[in-house]
């Protein structure tokens, strides 16, 4: 229904009944279309468009499409880059996991400690029922090199408002894969998937002020460090600061057009 076809309803509204102008009106702030899984019609308010929701009939995670499409959008994953891909983490990559969550300095500055083998594969067996839309759970990629396949890292994305537009990250590498600019690719990445993919408004990243490499890697990535929490947790027998990283997506979309274009 057209603004026009709304205006002149508005001025005969005496000859139709009130809850059913209602519901005409309110139908034009819906889209609908089919869901790419199942295919079976959904509608969501067009505020939503762009960002990730449930289907309410098969349950996946879909795209709510721009413009007239017919049918909604998959998430875009797995993401690939010139050297990984960014895929959920699977049975099969307990020993790969098991390898970085056994390393004590990986917690030298975040909060946990180091995983054994049953501990790994139950985190694998309750990440394989969560969604990206999944109240309350952290949405897991591993981070795979395509050179050999196997799992160097992960990263998490935390959702902390029930509309689920912003999100905190986080990043572990294994120690062995260090230092190689993998992060700062796999972050990258992670931000488009984000800005581009979900349209998320807010990305944040926190770490301990004493992590340099964390710090080096959200600056450069293209996090604006937005404050200092000093000495906000006792960690480690002292008390330590935590850095606050953030991007907005209009923040995100702007460096992207002034960044120059790649290389043909
Ligand atoms: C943080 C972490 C993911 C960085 O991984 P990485 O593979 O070394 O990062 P990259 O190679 O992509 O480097 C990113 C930047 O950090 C710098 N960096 C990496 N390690 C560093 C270190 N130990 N000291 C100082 N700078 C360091 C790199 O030089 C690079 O900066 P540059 O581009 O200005 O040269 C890794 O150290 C890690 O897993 N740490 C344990 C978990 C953690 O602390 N996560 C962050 C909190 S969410």
């Amino acid at each position: 229904m057209g603004h026009a076809e709304t205006g002149l309803l508005w001025r005969t509204w005496g000859l139709y009944p009130r809850v059913m102008i209602a519901t005409m009106i309110a139908e034009e702030s819906f889209i609908d279309f089919k869901c790419p899984h199942c295919g079976e019609p959904v509608s969501f308010p067009r505020d939503c468009i762009g960002f990730a929701r449930e289907c309410p009939t098969c349950l996946e995670c879909l795209v709510v499409p721009v413009g007239d499409a017919q049918v909604g959008r998959k998430l875009p994953l797995p993401i690939t880059t010139a050297r990984l891909v960014l895929r959920r983490l699977g049975g099969g990559d307990w020993k790969d996991l098991l390898e970085l969550l056994a390393d004590e300095e990986l917690f030298r500055y975040t909060d946990g400690r180091p995983l054994e083998e049953e501990e790994v594969l139950n985190w694998l067996q309750s990440d394989s029922h969560v969604k990206l839309t999944s109240p309350g759970q952290p949405f897991y990629l591993g981070i795979q090199a395509r050179d050999g396949g196997k799992l160097i890292g992960y990263l998490s994305l935390h959702f902390a408002d029930p509309q689920r537009l912003q999100a905190g990250l986080n990043i572990c590498l294994n120690r062995n894969c260090q230092r190689k600019g993998f992060a700062l690719e796999a972050v990258r990445a992670l931000l488009e998937f984000c800005f581009d993919g979900i349209r998320l408004h807010r990305v944040t990243a926190l770490c301990d002020s004493r992590n340099a490499a964390a710090c080096r890697l959200f600056e450069g990535a293209g996090l604006r460090r937005e404050g200092e929490l000093v000495k906000d947790k006792f960690f480690n027998g002292e008390w330590a600061s935590t850095v606050c990283y953030a991007a907005l997506q209009e923040e995100y979309r702007e460096a992207a057009a002034n960044s120059p274009a790649p290389a043909p």
